[in-house]
């Protein structure tokens, strides 16, 4: 069986990252996490009063970055490492998730990590999460995947997902924060979010995890 590479691209909160992160376990392929890197960007934007308005602060600050990831956690899952330091908790907060589609539309942000991304996807078995692996990191993938669900239903998920972690926040904030990344992802300039021509939809709305996770597997393993 030959490695492929699966894209995974869709609306924030419809459940990619969990399912993308199971799929990889069961394909034992690398999960790569790209809305992490944007976050822990972000992250470094906002706690080093970085400007991302300003196209030379911004060059400036790239270079003095690094994002990485931790080793595998028991879940799955890995951490993201900002400059070494661990940073997971941190880039999940409502403070870095309000912003970070904001940096998110700066095109040098962009070409500075779709470069690292790509060097990952290189050795091909990796599941790819994001809002452009499929139409601009990654096209040759051999599965594309475009994951939507109901705007309620993605509220409450998060919702659940940020009271696991000990932040309480509305559904009413949660989504606005969704509607508001909607829409600048779909309407930047650079490489917004939209659905390839080739990918296949995964309505989320009424399906478990695990039938999520099968559905991906299952088409996975028709293109091995
Ligand atoms: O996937 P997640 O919700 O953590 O991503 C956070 C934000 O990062 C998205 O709302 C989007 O603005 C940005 N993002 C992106 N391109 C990607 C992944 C994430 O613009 N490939």
């Amino acid at each position: 069986m030959h490695k492929i590479t699966v894209a995974i691209d869709g609306y924030s909160g419809c459940g990619k990252s969990t399912t993308a992160r199971l799929v990889a376990d069961a394909l034992q392929y690398t999960y790569l996490d790209t809305g992490a890197m944007y976050r822990a960007v972000t992250h470094y934007f906002l706690e080093n009063h970085v400007d991302w308005n300003d196209a030379d602060a911004v060059a400036a600050a790239l270079p003095r970055i690094r994002v990485s990831f931790g080793e595998r956690r028991a879940d799955g899952g890995r951490d993201t490492l900002l400059n070494g330091a661990n940073v997971e908790d941190a880039i999940r907060s409502m403070a870095v998730s309000s912003k970070v589609s904001e940096v998110s539309a700066v095109p040098a942000v962009r070409r500075f990590l779709v470069a690292q991304q790509q060097q990952i996807g290189q050795a091909k078995g990796v599941v790819a999460e994001g809002r452009d692996m499929g139409t601009h990191v990654f096209p040759e993938a051999e599965l594309k995947v475009f994951v939507t669900a109901d705007m309620d239903v993605r509220a409450e998920r998060r919702q659940a997902e940020l009271q696991a972690k000990g932040q309480d926040v509305s559904l009413q904030e949660i989504r606005d924060n969704l509607t508001h990344r909607d829409r600048i992802d779909t309407s930047r300039d650079d490489t917004p979010l939209r659905q390839a021509d080739d990918a296949e939809v995964l309505d989320t709305t009424h399906l478990t995890i695990p039938q999520q996770v099968a559905w991906v597997v299952e088409r996975a393993r028709t293109r091995m």
